[in-house]
């Protein structure tokens, strides 16, 4: 087909579903080359519904929607809801009476959103969910869900943690948002990673909601009730590490040789933090999801069949690494 017949499709134009489907099928069968297709295709528009703020993860999955948004030509509608459920589900509802062509959603909490996505439903708007699950009735109500495998990080940091102190700790726990996928699934599988190790106590376990600021107020108060029988610290992202790291220090001991202190995240100041001797682990979460999210919209956009979930794959980092990986972080 040439070129000229999909002119008239101008970039500013919401492309209809059946269209899509057909040029999909001209494809499918060899008479239309893909790469006229991209070409041709006016821009989709995209709705994102991001939790807010928090944390430098945060931003570093922000920036990467938004970046891979641009590359490809998106008009993506931002919305950042401040950390509430409400904004998030208020975002959504102004984004199916837009008629958008697919939702990007990062749900700050597991549940309460069923509503809101049988409208989406409704309207044949297609939802991607991005680094945070949701527990629903009925799994139709999402296209796919690509995100970090929460259960496997806490364990590997329970096991990293039982290694390096010896099968003998300690630990306050700092916990992530209360109902936040990766808060419950992060506690689950450090616990469960702790099972078979006797000598490996979690003596305290409280939520900093995923903010330094807060990572610091509770680990003070922490310390004025535990003081120095607090040998290690687990907090479930690294921006709470850190704070904790300003209490621990403020204290008078030494966070990463007193107290062993151990995050998730892999971000760029957990990288310093152990270059500098005071953060001793990280388990990477990978926030670069722009790539794949737009990937998942596009195609259920044009009505192809998409896995329910795609983990995306993590690693562990300690100080034996850091300072060689640092340069080559990408956020
Ligand atoms: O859902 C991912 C978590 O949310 C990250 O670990 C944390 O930093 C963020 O705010």
């Amino acid at each position: 087909m040439p070129l000229s017949l999909l002119k008239p499709f101008a970039p500013s134009i919401r492309f209809t579903l059946s269209i899509r489907r057909t040029l999909h099928a001209l494809i499918a069968t060899g008479l239309l080359a893909p790469c006229l297709v991209r070409a041709a295709q006016p821009r989709l528009t995209i709705g994102f519904s991001q939790v807010g703020a928090e944390s430098a993860w945060r931003t570093a999955e922000t920036e990467s929607i938004k970046s891979e948004g641009a590359k490809r030509g998106v008009t993506l509608k931002f919305s950042d809801a401040q950390g509430r459920q409400e904004n998030q589900i208020k975002a959504l509802r102004s984004f199916i009476a837009q008629k958008v062509d697919a939702i990007i959603l990062a749900p700050v909490v597991e549940t309460g959103w069923e509503p809101v996505l049988r409208d989406a439903k409704r309207a044949k708007i297609p939802v991607v969910l991005v680094d945070r699950g949701v527990k629903v009735s009925d799994e139709s109500l999402f296209a796919t869900l690509i995100a970090s495998d929460f259960i496997a990080e806490g364990r590997m940091a329970a096991e990293w943690l039982a290694k390096k102190a010896g099968g003998k700790a300690r630990i306050v726990e700092l916990q992530g948002t209360p109902g936040a996928a990766p808060a419950i699934d992060r506690k689950k599988g450090f616990e469960a990673g702790l099972a078979s190790e006797p000598g490996m106590r979690i003596i305290a376990s409280q939520s900093g909601d995923f903010r330094r600021a807060n990572g610091k107020e509770v680990m003070e108060a922490l310390i004025k009730k535990h003081g120095s029988e607090i040998t290690a610290v687990y907090a479930h992202n690294d921006d709470m590490a850190i704070g904790a790291i300003q209490a621990i220090e403020e204290s008078g001991r030494k966070p990463g040789s007193d107290v062993i202190v151990l995050s998730i995240d892999g971000v760029r100041g957990a990288f310093e933090a152990m270059v500098a001797g005071k953060l001793n682990c990280t388990v990477e979460c990978n926030p670069l999801l722009g790539p794949l999210a737009f990937d998942a919209a596009e195609k259920a956009v044009s009505g192809a069949a998409l896995p329910k979930k795609t983990i995306v794959p993590d690693r562990v980092f300690d100080q034996s690494t850091a300072k060689s990986v640092i340069a080559s972080r990408q956020y």
